[in-house]
C-alpha cells in the first residue's frame, strides 16, 4: 500500500500545483491514496467547498486541516457532512467535523487522523499523544494508520512520532510549510518526517506575497497576507508501507 501526503496547499497556486503536478508525479510513481492538507487551500485561509472540490477532482482523497480550519466561515456548512475532511482530533469536543477518516481502498482499511501541536500552538487542545493513545486503540482494526501532526515545535513532532513508534504507520508534520530532510523509518516501523513542506507559490514567504510580510516584520503593523500567485513548487512524501520506505518529494513548475 502506497500514500502519497501533500504538504499545506497554499491559495490557487498551490491548487493548480496539485491539478498540475499529480499527473508528471504518476508517470515515475504510483499511489493507492492521496491526502493534502488543505487549511490554506481558500486564499491562504481556510477551505471552501470550491477548493475542496478542486482538489478531489484533481485525484486528492482526503484533506486534512490545521490551525486555519476555521479562517473561511463556508467550511461550517459542509464540515460536517464531507466525510473525506478531517480537522485535528484534539479541538475540544463539541466542535464540528471529524478528527479522522476510514478508507477502503483495495482491500485495506486506512485510518487518516490530524493531530494539532500545543507547543507555540492555539494553547487549549487537548494533549495530542493522549488523544493518539485513544484514537490508536479505537481504530486497531485498521491495516494502516497515517497522522498529520500539525505544529510548529520540531522536538514536539519528533517526540510524538517516537511515542507512537510501532503503533501509526505513518507520522507526517505539517504547519511550518517549509520542507525538512529527515525523512526517515523509526526503530519500529513508523514511517516519519518532521515537515512535508507547502505546496504554493515558489516566489513568496511561506506561500504569501513577500512585500507584506516584509513590511509586518520591519514595522511590525500588522498586514493582510494575500496568497502569493505564479509557479509553485509542490511537496509531498511518499509513504510505501509494503516496502517500509518514506521518498521526500520537491517539484517545481516551471
Ligand atoms: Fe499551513
Ligand atoms: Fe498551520
Amino acid at each position: 500500500m502506497k500514500a502519497l501526503f501533500i504538504g499545506d496547499v497554499v491559495g490557487r497556486s498551490g491548487r493548480n500545483a496539485v491539478a498540475a503536478m499529480l499527473p508528471v508525479l504518476a508517470r515515475e510513481h504510483s499511489w493507492d491514496l492521496c491526502i493534502a492538507n488543505g487549511e490554506n487551500a481558500a486564499g491562504g485561509r481556510g477551505l471552501t467547498p470550491a477548493c475542496a472540490q478542486e482538489l478531489l477532482a484533481a485525484g486528492v482523497d482526503v484533506i486534512t486541516m490545521g490551525n486555519h480550519t476555521w479562517d473561511n466561515k463556508e467550511i461550517l456548512a459542509f464540515i460536517d457532512e464531507a466525510s473525506y475532511l478531517v480537522r485535528p482530533a484534539n479541538y475540544p469536543a463539541p466542535v464540528p467535523g471529524q478528527g479522522y477518516t476510514i478508507v477502503e481502498k483495495g482491500g485495506t482499511r486506512t485510518a487518516v487522523i490530524n493531530l494539532s501541536g500545543q507547543v507555540f500552538m492555539e494553547p487549549a487542545l487537548d494533549c495530542p499523544f493522549a488523544k493518539a493513545d485513544t484514537l490508536l486503540a479505537q481504530l486497531g482494526d485498521c491495516d494502516y494508520t497515517i497522522i498529520d501532526f500539525h505544529g510548529e515545535a520540531t522536538a514536539e513532532k519528533v517526540g510524538l512520532a517516537r511515542y507512537l513508534d510501532g503503533r501509526a504507520s505513518a507520522v507526517v508534520g505539517t504547519h511550518t510549510h517549509i520542507q525538512t530532510a529527515d525523512e526517515q523509518v523509526l526503530p519500529r516501523g513508523t514511517l516519519y518526517i518532521t515537515d512535508v513542506g507547502a505546496t504554493g507559490a515558489i516566489c513568496s514567504v511561506l506561500g504569501m506575497e513577500v512585500d507584506p510580510v516584509i513590511k509586518r516584520l520591519t514595522t511590525k503593523i500588522p498586514q493582510r497576507f494575500p496568497a502569493a500567485r505564479g509557479p509553485a513548487r509542490l511537496c509531498a512524501v511518499l509513504l510505501d508501507f509494503s516496502a517500509g520506505r518514506i521518498l521526500r518529494l520537491a517539484l517545481d513548475q516551471d
